[in-house]
């Protein structure tokens, strides 16, 4: 995320000497993207990053894939999820590509014996359900209901949950998160027209340095595997960093939604962006203006995109009997369009309360066995009169 912060203390001059009090030196660390051309950070360890004491043995956490090729519309009621004790193994990847993996979870418990650190993809954790604290080596960033926690590839993290009953919307993105482009100026500052500005980016607070040694595990996840790592000090023993890496949240109840006197496209919901994906963010807000408006969307046929919509709150203008944590996806290639009767129902309203994350991604997904264990398998009729 394009904003400088810092935490701790840091030396006046990068790549100098930077001493602790009894004289021996800090171990800086250079945490660079795409090599050495895009956003990064310099951290400085109380010990090097690199003691590591034990390997384990890898295991798979790759997606099942159950329905490689389709043509459906689909819906998964997402709350269906079984509840999980452990928060890795709560994650269960539904709807896949080569550019994201959207997972489902319901960890009950908080990471208290084990770190976890993604190094082949940034992470949003949308928080549906639950309130708690996603703890890194950065700080500190508390998280309740509306948040997208951004966790970029390589931070190595916890999350602890203040109650047992959460529910987490995750998507994988094997290219960085972003605001998009056309909200930036030339200097990545958002811009007046944007949906939402720097003010509403929740970044770390409360670094605290843990100055340990011992054996700390670190799960790390890369092409599908977790390797086990036991390392010989602590991953949060930041004495201090800066520059523009670093996990960050922002709430989908601080998105100013865009409006209209007619029906204005998906695009101006848009909130982030990977390479060939959008995450956009339906918020309550005035239906268009137009004497003669029709506030619900219009059919449409999204030809070289798929559409996946996960409704979290509110009443669906364009979809009666929905329920929350339900995902429904619209695949390129055929149309689809509002539930039969809702168009002359939204007529003459002035508002929704809706609330919904949609991703399109414009390269087709995948459904995992775990998705098709809980798909509504009588979706594709509901435009039947
Ligand atoms: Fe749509």
């Amino acid at each position: 995320m394009p904003i400088y912060h810092t935490l701790g203390s840091i030396p006046p001059k990068r790549h100098t000497q930077f001493r602790k009090p009894d004289g021996t030196l800090y171990a800086e660390e250079l945490v660079s993207t795409e090599g050495f051309s895009s956003l990064y950070s310099l951290v400085y360890h109380a010990y090097p990053p690199t003691i590591v004491k034990a390997l384990g043995e890898p295991y798979s956490v790759e997606p099942k894939i159950a329905r490689e090729k389709h043509l459906k519309h689909t819906s998964l009621i997402g709350f269906n999820i079984e509840p999980v004790d452990d928060y890795l193994q709560s994650r269960k990847p539904v709807l896949v590509n080569a550019d994201l993996h959207i997972s489902l979870a319901a960890p009950r418990k908080s990471m208290t014996d084990y770190f976890y650190k993604n190094s082949q993809a940034d992470e949003v954790i949308f928080i549906h359900v639950g309130s708690g604290t996603l703890k890194t080596g950065f700080g500190k960033i508390r998280f309740a209901y509306g948040d997208y926690l951004v966790v970029p590839r390589g931070t190595i993290y916890q999350l602890e949950f203040d109650t047992p009953d959460n529910r987490l919307f995750i998507v994988e993105s094997f290219s960085p998160i972003r605001s998009p482009k056309r909200y930036r100026n030339a200097y990545g500052q958002l811009m007046e027209h944007s949906p939402y500005c720097e003010r509403d980016i929740k970044r770390p607070t409360d670094l605290q340095t843990h100055d340990e040694k011992g054996d700390f595990k670190i799960l790390i996840k890369k092409q599908g595997l977790i390797y086990p790592y036991i390392y010989g000090t602590h991953p949060f023993d930041f004495i201090g960093w800066d520059g523009f890496h670093y996990p960050w949240a922002f709430s989908i109840h601080d998105f100013e939604p865009i409006t209209g006197r007619l029906h204005q496209p998906p695009p101006v919901h848009q909130t982030f962006e990977g390479n060939n994906f959008v995450i956009c963010s339906f918020v309550p807000r005035k239906f268009d203006y137009h004497p003669l408006s029709i506030p619900a969307p219009y059919n449409h046929s999204n030809v070289d995109s798929d559409e996946v919509l996960y409704y979290v709150a509110g009443d669906f203008m364009s979809r009666k009997s929905v329920v929350k944590g339900q995902i429904t996806l619209h695949p390129g290639g055929i149309p689809h369009g509002p539930a039969p009767g809702s168009v002359e129902k939204s007529i003459g309203k002035e508002s929704t309360d809706e609330l919904a994350v949609m991703i399109d991604p414009f390269r087709p997904l995948m459904l995992t066995e775990d998705a098709v264990r809980i798909e509504d398998e009588n979706y594709f009729k509901s435009w039947v009169i």
